[in-house]
C-alpha cells in the first residue's frame, strides 16, 4: 500500500487518516507539524514525527491537511524550498466519492466521504472538499480551494485559486467565483463572486464589515483556473 505523511496536525489531519482507514488507499507513516509540543505524541492513533521539512528525507506522499487554503500554500511553498515538487503529494478520495467520467482530481488534494463529481469536473491541487459536496458538470476547481460540508455547485461554475465556500452554501449554474473568495455558510450565490471578497446570505451579498473585499488576505498567488485548464472556455477569475 502507499505510503504516505501528512502535513499539519490539526482536526482535518484526524478527518483524513479516519478517511483512510475506512478507504484502505493508503498506509499513513506518521505526522509532521510545526507545533514542537506535538513532536512524539499520537494524534489519531498516528506518531508526530517532527517538523515538515523531515519530508525530505522519509519516502513517503504527502496530504497537506491545514484547513485553510492560504495555509496549505505556504506549506507547499516551503517544502518547495527544500526540493520537494508536485511529484511528491499523494491524492486521497474517499471510497463512497462518485468521480464521475472525464473528471480530475490535482495531487495533494482530499475529498472526503460521499462528495460527488457528476462528469467533466477539474479539480486543482492541494483542494480540500468536505463530506458531500456536490460539483455538477464542467465544474472547474483552481488549486488550493475548501469546500466546507454540503457545498453544491450547478454546472459549469469556475472557482478561483485558494477561495474558501462555507457548510451548505449553494452556487448557481455558469457563475465565477474569483481568487481568495469567501462565501458565507448557508449562502445562495446568484451572481459572480469578485476575488477576495466575502459574501453571505440569500441572496448573497458581499458583508459590511469587509467593504471592498481583501479582508482575508486568503488568496495565494497562483495560476488562474485558465492557465490550469487552457483547453477549456470560461470566465478568469
Ligand atoms: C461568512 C463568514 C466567513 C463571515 O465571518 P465574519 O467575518 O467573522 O463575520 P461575522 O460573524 O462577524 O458576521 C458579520 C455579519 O455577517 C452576517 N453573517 C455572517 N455569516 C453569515 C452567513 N453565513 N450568512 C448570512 N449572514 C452571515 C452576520 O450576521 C453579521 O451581520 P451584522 O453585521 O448584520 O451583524 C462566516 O460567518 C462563515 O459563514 N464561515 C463559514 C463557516 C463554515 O462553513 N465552517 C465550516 C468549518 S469546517
Amino acid at each position: 500500500m502507499a505510503r504516505v505523511l501528512l502535513i499539519a496536525a490539526g482536526g482535518l489531519a484526524r478527518e483524513v487518516i479516519s478517511s483512510i482507514r475506512q478507504t484502505g488507499d493508503h498506509d499513513v507513516v506518521g505526522l509532521l507539524d510545526d507545533d514542537t509540543s506535538l513532536h512524539g505524541r499520537l494524534v489519531g492513533g498516528v506518531r508526530v514525527l517532527g517538523g515538515p521539512e523531515l519530508a525530505a528525507g522519509i519516502d513517503a506522499g504527502l496530504l497537506v491537511c491545514a484547513g485553510r487554503g492560504s495555509a496549505r500554500a505556504a506549506v507547499v511553498d516551503r517544502l518547495e524550498a527544500l526540493g520537494i515538487g508536485a511529484a511528491r503529494y499523494a491524492t486521497h478520495v474517499h471510497g463512497s466519492v462518485g468521480l464521475g467520467a472525464g473528471s480530475h482530481v490535482g495531487g495533494g488534494t482530499i475529498l472526503l466521504a460521499g462528495c460527488v463529481a457528476t462528469s467533466d469536473v477539474l479539480v486543482g491541487r492541494h483542494c480540500v472538499l468536505m463530506p458531500r459536496v456536490t460539483l455538477t458538470h464542467d465544474d472547474r476547481l483552481g488549486d488550493f480551494v475548501t469546500m466546507a460540508a454540503g457545498v453544491a455547485l450547478g454546472g459549469r461554475v469556475t472557482v478561483g485559486p485558494g477561495a474558501y465556500l462555507g457548510m451548505n452554501a449553494s452556487v448557481r449554474q455558469d457563475l465565477a467565483i474569483g481568487t481568495g473568495a469567501v462565501l458565507g455558510m448557508g449562502s445562495v450565490l446568484l451572481q459572480d463572486l469578485p476575488a477576495g471578497e466575502v459574501w453571505a446570505g440569500n441572496p448573497a451579498r458581499m458583508l459590511a464589515r469587509h467593504p471592498g473585499g481583501k479582508a482575508r488576505g486568503d488568496a495565494p498567488a497562483r495560476r488562474t483556473v485558465n492557465e490550469m485548464y487552457p483547453e477549456q472556455q470560461g470566465a478568469n477569475p
